[in-house]
């Protein structure tokens, strides 16, 4: 019998839709960011551990966010959204189990343990969806539920987990961004501490913290990677905004420079995008940092980088697809190694049949357990984790299928850089993460048509 865990499904149910996108035109104006989309879903799940109800703002208007509004809702969770405003409690909270129909949808169901084990000293969880950039399996979330005293077991249908948690130390034997999350929920209304090491540092985790902590938490970031959480007995309410969306900054930047142009990403936190900006200036791209956000401008060819993703303050894994794009334009050969993910180049064979010059390769790793963040098990030999790109080479226009949400967002820009019509099939899963993400770029200038 195969467990939820192995059999973590990755589709995205979200329906077929076709966009126009006429490429080669420099983008140019301002664009406004976002609330950050891997914050923002997270925050509704974490007031559900209050009574009391909280404001949220500044949130994404994005379908995954809408998708956890559902899920609360059906759980008899207190929400009212309004664009970007939402009230959340827990107060009425009725259920222990997320309906089935949730399963598959994306990576939110797992958040709702700390909220509902709770309440409730139980949960069912799902299969989880998300974007099909690996397996993506919740070992290290699990073993870590287990560590604060909750009993866990793995079906064929999804979780079910048990306890009141008590509170415990566990480290993580790799770094995980989601699972640092939610053991930090499932952590804070412990009987006891908890001692989290080895966690991960990404900006949205702060972000869930300071939520936490202004309804009342006891949460607190220690040098080497260690994150203390008192337990407390009760949360309050607040009214907190959600920050902006670092993933959103970058797509913008990368349009700037990509397309020869001059783009202020309003919103854009330097301290969030600090090793980007520092590859953005190695390949000699230009940026100035202003009060209220970041102007990139081309000015200059570029040259080839070298990068490798790694957990946050690396070089984001989400960032590597839109930055490929940018080395095409670049004058030599570059290399992009993927470290996080097994499986993230599914959006190259797109970037080649526009005309790209790159070719995938595996490259030597003396210890690839401590290398790669993505379990060993779960690798294949037809996966390549790193690719060597020549530029600078004219793009094509494409007609295309979009795998996921960031090659999506990677192949949307390569358009806007081709010369020609493209043609992209399941844009949709780009309002997974991208609010307004058409006017967006038809407001700096792009053609896009199809999608409303
Ligand atoms: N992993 C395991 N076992 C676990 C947990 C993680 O094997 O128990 C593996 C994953 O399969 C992956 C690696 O460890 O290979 C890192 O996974 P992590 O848990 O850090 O990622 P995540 O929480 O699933 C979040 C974002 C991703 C972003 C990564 C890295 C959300 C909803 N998703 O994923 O965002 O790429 O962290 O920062 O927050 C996206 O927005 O498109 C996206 C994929």
């Amino acid at each position: 019998m195969q467990s939820a865990n192995q059999k973590v499904k990755k589709e995205n149910r979200i329906d077929s839709s076709a966009i126009i996108v006429e490429g080669s035109k420099p983008l140019r104006g301002e664009v406004k960011l976002s609330g950050a989309k891997n914050s923002g879903f997270k925050l509704l799940v974490a007031a559900l551990l209050s009574d009391e109800n909280s404001q949220i703002s500044n949130l994404p208007e994005i379908t995954d966010l809408l998708l956890t509004t559902n899920i609360i809702k059906e759980l008899g969770g207190n929400i009212s959204l309004d664009g970007k405003v939402a009230k959340v409690s827990g107060s009425n909270l009725r259920t222990y189990k997320i309906p089935n129909k949730f399963s598959d949808m994306s990576r939110a169901n797992i958040y709702f343990v700390g909220p509902l084990i709770h309440r409730f000293g139980k949960v069912f969880i799902p299969l989880l969806g998300g974007c099909d950039i690996g397996a993506r399996p919740l070992n290290r979330h699990m073993q870590g539920f287990r560590a604060l005293g909750i009993k866990v077991e793995d079906k064929k249908d999804g979780w079910y987990l048990q306890g009141h948690p008590k509170g415990g130390h566990y480290k993580f034997p790799k770094v995980t961004h989601g699972g640092t999350e939610t053991l930090i929920l499932a952590s804070v209304l412990a009987s006891g501490t908890t001692i989290l090491d080895n966690a991960a540092l990404e900006p949205e985790i702060d972000d869930i913290i300071s939520f936490l902590n202004s309804l009342g938490a006891k949460i607190q970031r220690k040098p080497r990677r260690r994150i203390i959480i008192e337990g407390v007995d009760k949360l309050h309410g607040s009214s907190y905004t959600c920050m902006p969306d670092r993933n959103e900054a970058v797509t913008y930047a990368v349009a700037a420079l990509a397309t020869k142009g001059d783009i202020f990403v309003k919103g854009a936190r330097a301290s969030d995008l600090a090793i980007f900006l520092q590859k953005v200036s190695e390949a000699g791209g230009s940026f100035h940092i202003e009060k209220d956000g970041i102007r990139f401008k081309y000015n200059q060819l570029l040259s080839s980088t070298n990068i490798t993703t790694k957990a946050h303050p690396g070089f984001m894994t989400d960032w590597q697809s839109l930055w490929t794009i940018l080395m095409t334009q670049a004058n030599g050969i570059s290399t992009v190694k993927e470290t996080i993910f097994e499986n993230r180049f599914q959006h190259i064979s797109f970037l080649m049949q526009m005309g790209a010059n790159i070719s995938f390769f595996n490259p030597k790793v003396i210890n690839k357990e401590k290398y790669y963040d993505f379990n060993i098990s779960d690798d294949s030999p037809k996966y390549f984790h790193a690719i060597k790109i020549k530029g600078p080479t004219p793009l094509q226009s494409v007609q295309a299928k979009i795998p996921d949400l960031r090659g999506g967002a990677t192949i949307l820009l390569a358009s806007l850089v081709a010369e020609g019509q493209s043609r992209l099939e399941n844009a949709d899963i780009i309002k997974r993460g991208y609010s307004d993400f058409v006017s967006n770029f038809r407001k700096i200038g792009a053609k896009i048509e199809g999608v409303s």
